[in-house]
């Protein structure tokens, strides 16, 4: 078992923080009394909301598609304060239509930030951790739709299938070369937050416009909002945990039906989405 990070005089670094869930993460770390590296492709909206926080931040403009660019987040990250405790790669996009109807720059988008951002996150930040040698955490965020595809968001839920591969795959490298490096998978079920803003392409369905207006509502009626989501990761956190399901009462049920579906040969069932 790996030591426990440090949480208090910590460093945590955080991408996509310019919006939601990501700022939720940024002011629970905060209020932990960790120090924070903030990083957005949106670098206004980053700026701002770095100036609402009270405590010692880094904000820096990134592109998790850009893996040069992660590099220089990575540097910029141990050159200020010389360490890194968590890193959140939490950045990800929405892309909704029909599989064969969505544009392929926005199955790659979905592809390049959801996957491959996650994976400049690891190349990044893993060389630098290991030599670091000191505890450390990476988590990654795929979704509940990462083991529960759905129709309509087909870029979502491969990309984020692959997330959940990806970070699996991470946990037994880490094991294999004994490394200090904790890493968890967290899956966010309905978060209030900018995830549905932009999620069309210049061609719109109806069933896409129906369908992210159900989500929208569903996120409304439902979601956690990104204060009590990112309090439910860090008590994750704390126990240890490789996974990160803050909602289990809106999952569990559908996992349980996925499962069974999966033993029982039998066909799978459309998701209801007003069940999570
Ligand atoms: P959000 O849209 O409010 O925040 C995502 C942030 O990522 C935005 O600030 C956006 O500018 C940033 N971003 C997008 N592309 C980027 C890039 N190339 N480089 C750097 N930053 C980039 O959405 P939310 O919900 O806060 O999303 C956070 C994570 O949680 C995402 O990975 C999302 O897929 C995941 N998630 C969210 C759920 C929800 O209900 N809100 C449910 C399941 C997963």
């Amino acid at each position: 078992m790996a030591e426990e990070v440090e949480i208090r005089g910590g460093v945590a670094v955080i991408t996509g923080a310019a919006s939601g869930i990501g700022t939720g993460l940024a002011r629970k770390a905060i209020a932990l009394g960790m120090k924070l590296v903030i990083a957005d492709v949106r670098a206004d909206q980053l700026d701002a909301f770095a100036a609402t926080l009270d405590g010692e931040v880094l904000a820096l403009p990134t592109d998790v598609r850009d893996l040069k660019a992660v590099e220089a987040l990575a540097e910029a990250a141990w050159n200020r304060f010389g360490q890194v405790d968590i890193l959140f790669n939490n950045a990800g996009v929405m892309a909704t239509g029909f599989s064969w109807e969505i544009e392929p720059e926005r199955w790659q988008r979905s592809m390049s930030v959801n996957v491959d951002g996650v994976l400049n996150g690891i190349r990044a930040f893993v060389p630098r951790l290991l030599e670091a040698g000191r505890p450390a955490r990476i988590v990654n965020t795929a979704s509940v739709g990462g083991f529960l595809p759905a129709p309509l968001m087909a870029p979502y839920s491969v990309s984020k299938a692959a997330v959940v591969a990806l970070t699996e795959s991470l946990h037994f490298e880490m094991q294999m070369i004994g490394a200090p490096i904790r890493v968890s998978l967290l899956a966010p079920g309905p978060v209030k937050s900018g995830i549905f803003d932009d999620p069309f392409g210049p061609h719109v369905d109806p069933a896409a416009r129906g369908f992210v207006e159900t989500m929208r509502g569903m996120l409304t009626a439902n979601g956690l909002s990104p204060d009590e989501f990112a309090q439910r990761v860090f008590e994750g956190l704390a126990a240890g945990n490789y996974w990160l399901f803050p909602q289990p009462e809106a999952i569990d049920p559908l996992f349980e039906r996925r499962a069974a579906s999966i033993r029982d040969r039998a066909t799978p069932q459309l998701l209801n989405f007003s069940e999570l």
